[in-house]
């Protein structure tokens, strides 16, 4: 296998293309092994292209087998073919049509990049740079053009022919068992946007009428067969989603006709283009028996991303992959505001910080940071990251706090009218809410530009005798990779002032930075923010449901964190008051075992026990309230020196104190919670289902070896969630019902693989020692395969991320586990290994003898030969 050399693109060197494309004409004749794909593009030069400029086009593993200009078969010494090229050394002046014959091999195709078979589908994932493995291109987002795609298939291998667009013509071919069709895109797109499907699938339909013209648009999920009930779900979010577009940023579908297909081996979550969006099953196929309520969340989540990018990615597109956060930190924030109306805003801005916490902030404070948008890069896969998704959505979401409801909409509508049908950049996006707002946000753009995560250093000073508050806040940053230095960013502190009796108070004036209603706004490295005119010494509630993606470090003591989590009338602030108390005890209590005082156990359990309980709190919110910090938030909160044994046992002996605080009143609610009625995946009812599988856990812990109300919660669950939540705590706590747990969910699921998923995933994520053992065995069970993402990640990616005792092993096992795998993988899928890698992010935060470790398992794989571009971009910059 070659190495792929790794080369830096950098945004500096971003130009246009010499030629534009107007139009692409596919025929695609699909055979297993040897598929032809006929591509007649019209170049035409761009305006300053010198006459004959060389054309060069992007090729991967391609073979070219015809090559023909206006017509005109070319001859060898007019074209060269390099090992990811194709030039033509004098195209003729003016506009020309170049005809290209490949042919690849689908069955062959592992990387899952380009187009490859899915179970015996045929289907592309074309973005980042997949289309170059179909045809040469230009494969890259400024060119965009309109193509017509005809595919001709075998009748019974295929019925089903699908591609972007709307249909135009199907037919048999005469004399053969063979038929095509064909689909026309009137939108110009980008290469990375084309797709195609082919197979023989089952197709659930349905309609929409749009709110803003009355048009009706045609609405199918394809399919395996036999997956048709399992759809339903996914259809009414997608309309769901067609609706709130419109109704909340003016949004109308274009096309007559919108698809999704599901495919069961897919790199990514899924894939957005025009019309014809691809998805990974797992976030389409759910009833009540194989999908958990978070499942169901997901699949609202990501029907409603990808239906968002038509217009925030395919009606708006990228100029370059550096600007990927254009469309996907935007459309990230499309989702979670869509979610947060379709759900509890509460619970999803709480599920949404936990996850930019877990996810974007330890990549932040690594080796692998990056701005948001980056400016160099080697392998553009591995910019898929959390900090362009999700720190690109708080990017955006700072926007609206700082411009307000209705100077964000403003913004929003005038990027839509002024770029639609382009490719655009940040400062284009940006530019847009400055005209709509007549504001300057050049220092606002510093969140795109520096990587990192801010801190916020507050000390509060009260006098008593003026009866004012000074706050003093101090923003910081610490270096990362190619940053040593870093400017102050503009941060939006949303904020409030509590009175005694848990109002917020009002002040008479206000000096030191500027505030726009309840949000103060930093600029400076330093604020000294006076308040005068208060009726007695308030507590500060400040970062309120947090407004900006930074560390607060405040000096708040035990009594006003107490106060707040009692208090606070953002339900977000509470949630973050109970985390920061249990931060505290958690991180001493991994430093110093037995250190921790049984009183502020005590104060803590009483605060989750009161929380439990609180009638005025919907119960997802307070299924939220009652969960601790996970092993890898206080392992970040630590930061170095990390010994992740220590934090496990003082998390586990938290949990212990507090569920023999709260037996009493936990045993009654969960009880209480028990739900009588039909199972319904809706907000509510999943809301009850959290809390009271919550509360199950902690009881679960004092319920003695062989606990018979978690297997009786398990023998007696009529849903997935409940099901799911008894296995993982049987396991997970090796209880005496684990093993009958685990042999029933099998011998239910064993023919479905996404839900065994689930099975792969409990186990591998088991705190014990012989954990490592079991996922060797787990590898040659039957439901495991090496050529599937989804089975990669639920056993041994859950592994690296998501078992922090077993992966970070002292004796080293689990790193070089995870980088054996890393290394054999890699040869099949490049993308897959690379993400698999990533796990090792936190690695230097480890205490000496597990560094070493696993700095020796990074080196192992850096140092190996005939690596991807992508495992030896992230194995390079993880050592840096
Ligand atoms: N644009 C897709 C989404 O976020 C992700 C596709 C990523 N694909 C890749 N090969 N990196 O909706
Ligand atoms: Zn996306």
């Amino acid at each position: 296998m070659r190495t792929d050399v790794a080369q830096t693109v950098r945004l500096e060197d971003y130009r246009p293309t010499a030629y534009a494309i107007g139009t692409v004409d596919l025929d695609i004749r699909l055979a297993p092994k040897a598929t032809r794909v006929n591509a007649k593009i019209a170049f035409s030069p761009r305006e300053g292209t010198a006459p004959g400029t060389a054309l060069e086009l992007a090729g991967d593993e391609l073979k070219l087998v015809g090559l023909t200009l206006n017509g005109a078969p070319l001859s060898p010494e007019d074209y060269e073919v390099g090992e990811d090229t194709l030039t033509i050394k004098t195209p003729p002046e003016g506009p020309f049509v170049l005809e290209i014959v490949t042919e690849i091999d689908p069955d062959a195709n592992s990387k899952l990049m380009g187009l490859y078979r899915s179970s015996g589908t045929y289907c592309t994932q074309c973005e980042a740079e997949g289309f170059r493995r179909i045809t040469y291109f230009y494969d890259r987002p400024d060119v965009l053009a309109v193509y017509t795609t005809r595919i001709e298939a075998r009748k019974s291998d295929a019925p089903i022919l699908l591609a972007n667009g709307n249909p135009v013509e199907a037919g048999d071919i005469e004399g053969t068992d063979r038929h095509y069709a064909v689909w026309h895109d009137p939108f110009p797109k980008p290469s990375y946007l084309f797709a195609m499907v082919a197979g023989d699938l089952a197709c659930v339909s349905d309609t929409y009428r749009t709110l803003l013209s009355g048009r009706e648009v045609e609405l199918r999920i394809y399919v395996e067969h036999g997956n048709e009930t399992r759809c339903d779900y996914a259809m009414d979010a997608l309309k769901r989603s067609m609706r709130w577009d419109e109704e909340v940023f003016g949004r109308e579908y274009d096309l007559d006709i919108f698809m999704i297909v599901a495919v069961s081996d897919f790199n990514m979550g899924a894939m957005e283009n025009k019309g014809l969006n691809v998805f990974n099953d797992k976030y389409v196929l759910a009833n009540p028996e194989t999908a958990t309520d978070q499942d169901y969340a997901g699949i609202e989540g990501v029907i409603a991303h990808e239906y968002f990018h038509n217009w925030t990615g395919d009606r708006i597109t990228c100029r370059d992959w550096f600007q990927l956060c254009l469309k996907e930190g935007l459309t990230v924030f499309r989702d979670q505001e869509f979610s947060s109306d379709m759900r509890s805003r509460a619970v999803k801005r709480i599920a949404d910080v936990r996850l930019l916490q877990s996810h974007q902030f330890p990549e932040d404070g690594g080796p692998l940071a990056h701005p948001v948008r980056p400016t160099l890069y080697r392998q553009i896969n591995n910019f898929y990251t959390a900090t362009v998704y999700e720190k690109g959505a708080e990017i955006v979401r700072m926007l609206k706090t700082l411009l307000g409801v209705e100077g964000f909409r403003a913004g929003m509508d005038l990027y839509f009218d002024r770029h639609d049908g382009e490719a655009a950049t940040i400062e284009d996006f940006i530019k847009c809410f400055e005209d709509a707002n007549e504001a300057d946000l050049s220092q606002f753009a510093r969140w795109y530009a520096q990587a990192g995560t801010p801190a916020l250093k507050v000390a509060e000073h009260w006098d008593e005798a003026s009866k004012s508050l000074r706050i003093d806040i101090e923003q910081s940053c610490q270096p990362t990779p190619g940053q040593t230095t870093k400017l102050p960013f503009t941060i939006p502190v949303r904020f409030g002032l509590i009175g005694p009796n848990g109002a917020d108070m009002e002040w008479t004036s206000a000096s030191g930075a500027e505030l726009r209603d309840d949000v103060i706004i930093l600029t400076d490295p330093r604020h000294s923010i006076t308040f005068e005119g208060l009726s007695s010494r308030p507590v500060t509630s400040l970062l309120r449901g947090f407004s900006a993606p930074v560390r607060l470090a405040d000096d708040k003591d035990r009594d006003a964190l107490v106060f707040l989590a009692r208090h606070d009338s953002d339900p977000f602030n509470r949630w973050h008051a109970v985390q920061s108390l249990a931060m505290q005890l958690l991180k001493r209590g991994a430093r110093t075992p037995g250190a921790l005082a049984t009183d502020e156990i005590q104060e803590l359990a009483s605060l989750i026990g009161e929380a439990a309980g609180d009638g005025n709190f919907e119960p997802a919110l307070r299924a939220q309230l009652l969960q601790l910090p996970a092993e890898s938030d206080i392992a970040r909160e630590l930061g170095t020196d990390v010994d992740p044994d220590a934090i496990a046992a003082a998390r586990k002996a938290v949990q212990v104190a507090i569920a023999g605080h709260c037996a009493e009143s936990f045993a009654i609610l969960y009880e209480a919670l028990a739900d009588t009625g039909p199972y319904s995946p809706d907000a509510e009812a999943a809301g009850r289902r959290a809390l009271r599988l919550t509360v199950l856990e902690y009881l679960a812990w004092i319920d003695g070896e062989a606990s018979v109300r978690t297997l009786g919660h398990y023998r007696t669950a009529n849903n997935m969630s409940d099901r799911l939540t008894a296995l993982r705590l049987l396991v997970h706590r090796a209880d005496a019902g684990a093993q009958e747990a685990l042999d029933d969910f099998e011998a239910r699921f064993a023919k479905d693989a996404l839900v065994m998923d689930k099975w792969l995933t409990v186990q591998a994520t088991a705190p014990f020692p012989e954990t490592l053992a079991r996922i060797r065995t787990l590898t040659a069970h039957p439901t495991f395969s090496y050529a599937n993402p989804n089975r990669i990640r639920a056993l041994i990616g859950a592994f690296a991320a998501g078992n922090q005792t077993q992966f970070n092993r002292p004796d080293g096992a689990g790193f070089d586990f995870v980088a054996d795998t890393v290394l054999s993988l890699d040869k099949r899928n490049p993308q897959v290994a690379a993400r698999l890698l990533s796990a090792f992010r936190s690695w230097r935060a480890l205490e000496p003898g597990r560094r070493a470790l696993a700095e020796a398992a990074l080196r192992r794989v850096a140092e190996a030969g005939g690596l991807s571009s992508d495992v030896q971009d992230i194995a390079t910059r993880s050592l840096q």
